[in-house]
């Protein structure tokens, strides 16, 4: 829990520092959110100008923006010129407040100049183009007195200053807030992809066999079927999953060579092995699979054998971007939905396995924390009442779906 209130001019690479830390930071499994000056200008904020005043009310809002991010757990990154020092000192009363001052000259800015602003900035006085009150050319930018990080951004790499900014971002969550611990990514591409031809010669084999309807038809608009390799009876239409049961290879598997060496490539124990095909223009309702993370000691494999640019697949409002041969972990847990566009249907195999050190090894090699658990929340009975009345307030398939989960508990 931290919120870096960055200082600098405009041009000093606030915006470009905050999105490359922000991916390094969401690759190791933080909750980031840049909140950035160029950007609520054009919402909340679109109603100020640049008087002292309204930068100063510009900079407040954002501020409890960034706060109310912070309530939930996430890094704060407020990018924006915060010029005065008064209102910094202010801000950085806040023990979860660090101050970053992009330091670059002047010069340098007007020399790079990628928005074309100082040129417009410096333009004669009487020509209708030219910026008034710009920050650093003819209005005031107040250099820090004291700013926990300093970044010449005008003499060091960018990749230098991102380094140092994920550095310092890292140390001071570690010193602060020695409890924070980051959530493990809710996708994850594993190091390893398939020969999609093969893939596909195996699918042709599957095509023959009959291929089962989910059972959950509440969940889904369209078609969505399924064949399975491994299942808890041994046959293929068998396509439901429950977790420590016994399962067995379908002989479908015996005649898919292909499939079989993937599965082996798994060195884990598997449940339910099964083809997923999404028809055309057909889309699986956002929903939850129940003890589904690595966290629980379980892992949904997604090979996608048949898929396009028309479809979307969606893990805790992240499109995660599988491409055919590739393999990807999600948490399922997690809300997630799917939308096939196209006119194709969209086939992957999916592979559920069971954690174990081999698992553990290649998860932690794709920076997951494998000591992480989550917080299984005990709530009081007083607590879960109060959560089923909020979420009974806004009605949705996701909402009853979380209530029922909660009565269970
Ligand atoms: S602040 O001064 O209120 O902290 P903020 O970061 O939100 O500024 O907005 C600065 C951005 O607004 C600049 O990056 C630039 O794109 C744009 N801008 C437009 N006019 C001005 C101006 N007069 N001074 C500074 N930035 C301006």
């Amino acid at each position: 829990m931290i919120l870096l209130q960055f200082t600098g001019l405009s041009g000093s690479g606030k915006t470009t520092l905050a999105e490359n830390v922000s991916m390094m930071l969401s690759a190791k499994g933080y909750q980031v959110k840049i909140v950035d000056g160029d950007v609520y200008r054009k919402t909340i904020c679109s109603d100020l100008g640049f008087s002292k005043e309204d930068r100063l009310e510009n900079v407040r809002r954002l501020f409890k923006v960034g706060c109310d991010f912070v309530e939930s757990n996430c890094i704060v990154l407020m990018s924006v010129i915060n010029p005065y020092e008064d209102l910094r000192k202010e801000i950085a009363q806040f023990e979860f407040v660090k101050t970053v001052f992009l330091d670059c000259s002047l010069d340098k800015l007007i020399q790079r100049d990628p928005k074309g602003l100082y040129q417009k900035a410096l333009l004669p006085e009487h020509d209708s183009n030219k910026i008034k009150n710009f920050t650093g050319i003819s209005d005031v930018y107040e250099v820090p007195l004291k700013a926990d990080l300093v970044l010449k951004t005008g003499l060091e790499t960018v990749q230098d200053s991102t380094q140092k900014l994920y550095d310092f971002i890292i140390n001071n969550i570690v010193t602060n807030q020695s409890s924070f611990k980051p959530t493990n990514p809710s996708s994850c591409q594993l190091p390893i992809s398939f020969s999609i031809e093969r893939l596909q010669q195996d699918l042709l084999i599957c095509e023959t066999n009959l291929w089962t309807p989910h059972f959950n038809t509440g969940r889904y608009e369209g078609n969505w079927t399924s064949v399975s390799l491994r299942s808890q009876s041994g046959k293929e239409t068998d396509i439901l999953s429950f977790p420590d049961k016994e399962y067995k290879n379908t002989p479908l598997l015996d005649s898919c060579s292909y499939f079989k060496e993937i599965m082996d490539w798994f060195e884990c124990e598997k449940e339910a092995v099964r083809l997923l095909r999404l028809g055309s223009d057909s889309e699986i309702k956002e929903h939850v699979d129940n003890d589904t993370s690595y966290e629980d000691g379980f892992f949904r494999i997604h090979v996608p054998i048949v898929t396009n640019s028309e479809v979307f697949f969606y893990v805790d409002k992240k499109l995660v971007p599988m491409k055919m041969g590739e393999c990807w972990y999600a948490n399922f847990q997690r809300p997630h939905y799917v939308q096939n566009k196209s006119s194709e249907p969209r086939v992957h195999l999916t592979l559920d396995c069971i954690r174990n050190e081999w698992s553990d090894n290649l998860f932690s090699q794709m920076g997951f924390d494998i000591s992480y658990t989550p917080n299984n929340d005990q709530y009081s009975e007083e607590e879960k009442q109060q959560i089923i009345a909020e979420l009974s307030r806004n009605p949705s398939e996701i909402n009853n779906q979380i209530i029922a989960d909660l009565q269970l508990k």
